[in-house]
């Protein structure tokens, strides 16, 4: 059986992939990824990103968000929405009109209210906050939080809250996966929203892995967020190697699959796992670390890897 049907059996909300527009035409690749046995949970890869849903200022499209909403929804699959503010894929009107604070809270407010209303009632959760934090814990100096501050955090959960009441809102990051200045920044920043009343559900741990890297401590980190009472997801998942694969390799990538679905399923607060896309024919890693690849449980020909039977072992 799946995937999906072996994360719900042992009581997760799903196994998922991110998905990208482009892709949708392989049919070989939608014959897989439609399967809700296999995938019970897409997010989109880039279409609902900022530069792509509000080009231009109170400018918005929907047309390739929509298509991946839709294919959610007529496979029966459940819906991660991302992201809504970001520092990166962001459109030059954003970042060089020089908004004072008072513009750009109305700027985050307005895509919020947009982005979020169109997709009101569709997606279990947003990233509403993407890639907040430096490794060394220290708040990302970006157009944000050098405009506004921390303040542009509760801007853009209230605003998410505001539009779709019953989404789960999600801060998603990397290196916070594991104990560290990162994560325990994190988790400051979650007690603080928390003390001030600012809605907050959950925290997403990307997970792009190494192979051979895959931090220890990840159960004590997941429990560790869990008891701030925030529900985690591991939301993007893959574990990239320094090409050429090697048997050795392939073996290493399927133990380090296995610790990682293995650790969400130790903790009851993590809801569920996603994988960067699932064939190594789609992912991001070659185009964005040069030299290295193979990061998913299928290979270019969509053939399962010792990865996918490492998946299947911990589920
Ligand atoms: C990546 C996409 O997969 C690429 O297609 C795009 O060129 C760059 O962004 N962290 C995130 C994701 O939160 O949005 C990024 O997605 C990968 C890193």
């Amino acid at each position: 059986s799946g995937l999906n049907a072996l994360a719900t059996a042992a009581g997760k909300l799903y196994f998922g992939s991110a998905t990208d527009n482009p892709e949708l035409t392989d049919t070989t690749y939608t014959s897989y990824l439609n399967n809700s046995q296999h995938f019970g949970q897409l997010t989109p890869g880039n279409s609902m990103k900022w530069d792509a849903t509000e080009p231009e200022p109170n400018t918005f499209t929907f047309t390739e968000g929509d298509q991946i909403a839709n294919l959610a929804k007529s496979n029966g699959q459940i819906l991660r929405a991302h992201n809504l503010v970001w520092y990166s894929q962001l459109p030059d009107w954003v970042t060089s009109n020089n908004y004072n604070a008072t513009g750009l809270t109305e700027v985050i407010q307005n895509h919020i209210a947009n982005v979020a209303g169109h997709y009101k009632g569709q997606p279990y959760a947003w990233d509403v906050v993407n890639e907040p934090l430096n490794d060394n814990g220290s708040f990302r100096s970006d157009v944000f939080y050098d405009t506004l501050g921390e303040s542009y955090i509760p801007i853009a959960l209230n605003a998410t809250r505001a539009a779709d009441p019953n989404v789960k809102l999600y801060i998603n990051d990397y290196n916070i996966e594991y104990t560290g200045a990162k994560a325990t920044a994190m988790q400051n920043l979650v007690k603080s929203l928390q003390a001030d009343g600012v809605p907050i559900d959950g925290i997403g741990m990307e997970s792009h892995f190494i192979v051979g890297e895959v931090p220890t401590t990840l159960v004590e980190n997941f429990q560790a967020f869990a008891d701030l009472g925030v529900e985690i997801a591991i939301t993007e998942l893959d574990i990239r190697m320094t090409l050429p694969e090697t048997d050795a390799l392939l073996e290493q990538q399927k133990q380090d699959f296995y610790n990682v679905v293995d650790a969400c399923l130790q903790v009851s607060a993590c809801k569920g796992i996603t994988v960067w896309d699932w064939t190594d024919k789609y992912s991001w890693i070659p185009s964005t670390f040069p030299g290295e690849g193979a990061a998913t449980p299928f290979d270019d020909n969509y053939e399962e890897k010792p990865a996918f039977d490492g998946i299947v072992e911990a589920l």
